[in-house]
């Protein structure tokens, strides 16, 4: 019988190089012999991808944070049922770059949605599914937002002023620390060499 793949999910504030990060990170898990599939939140499916382009729109009318979180988990519904769960079974690992610990950072810390809430809807969407590993790239702030600022036309997301990163990195960082073993902590202000060696160690770690 395959044995049932390990789900890591990537974790940070825009600017981090989470994208690159998880093109490294997939490298390092396919040199071990492993099947990896690697996707993101929100998306990962047609039907996610379209809810993305909702979701990120500035040209769209404001959302209420209560419909910007169900958005999230529906796109998470779908995207669990099609790729998540069926490859893991399959054996597959599976990267996504972000997943509900974004959630929590985002419309609980970042637009004060009530925690207990999106805990229901982790319970009813997830039915008990956590990622095995988290790895959340931590920058400060200032540092991180130029980098992204630097990158393209921001997005709903990103054009949002800097308190409101600072408030989404308080809970992630709140979450890594009540969770000590999924989580790892890699300082993202390294250099790329730096955090490519941290990842290495990592993996190196996972004995695979
Ligand atoms: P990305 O640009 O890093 O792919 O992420 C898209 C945006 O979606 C990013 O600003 C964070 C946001 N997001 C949430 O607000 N809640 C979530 O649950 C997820 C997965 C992403």
């Amino acid at each position: 019988m395959t044995s049932r793949g390990k789900f890591i999910t990537l974790e940070g504030i825009e600017g981090v190089g989470k994208s690159t990060h998880c093109a490294f990170l997939r490298d390092r898990l396919l040199e071990s012999g492993l099947t990896v599939v690697t996707t993101r939140e929100p998306g990962g499916t047609r039907l996610g991808e379209a809810v993305r382009g909702i979701l990120l729109d500035p040209s769209l009318p404001a959302m209420t944070p209560l419909t910007e979180l169900l958005l999230m988990f529906a796109a998470r519904a779908e995207h669990l049922a099609t790729v998540i769960e069926p490859a893991l079974t399959r054996g597959e690992w599976v990267l996504c770059d972000r997943f509900t610990d974004a959630t929590y950072a985002y419309q609980g810390g970042g637009r004060a949605l009530d925690m207990a809430a999106i805990a229901q809807l982790e319970g009813l969407v997830q039915q008990g599914l956590r990622p095995d590993y988290t790895l959340l790239f931590d920058a400060p702030v200032p540092i991180a937002l130029a980098r992204a600022k630097s990158r393209s036309a921001s997005d709903r997301f990103e054009a949002e002023v800097s308190e409101f990163f600072v408030k989404v990195q308080a809970v992630y960082r709140e979450r890594a620390a009540r969770e000590p073993l999924r989580f790892v902590s890699i300082d993202a202000a390294q250099t790329l060499p730096e955090v490519e060696d941290a990842l290495r160690g990592w993996v190196r770690k996972l004995a695979l």
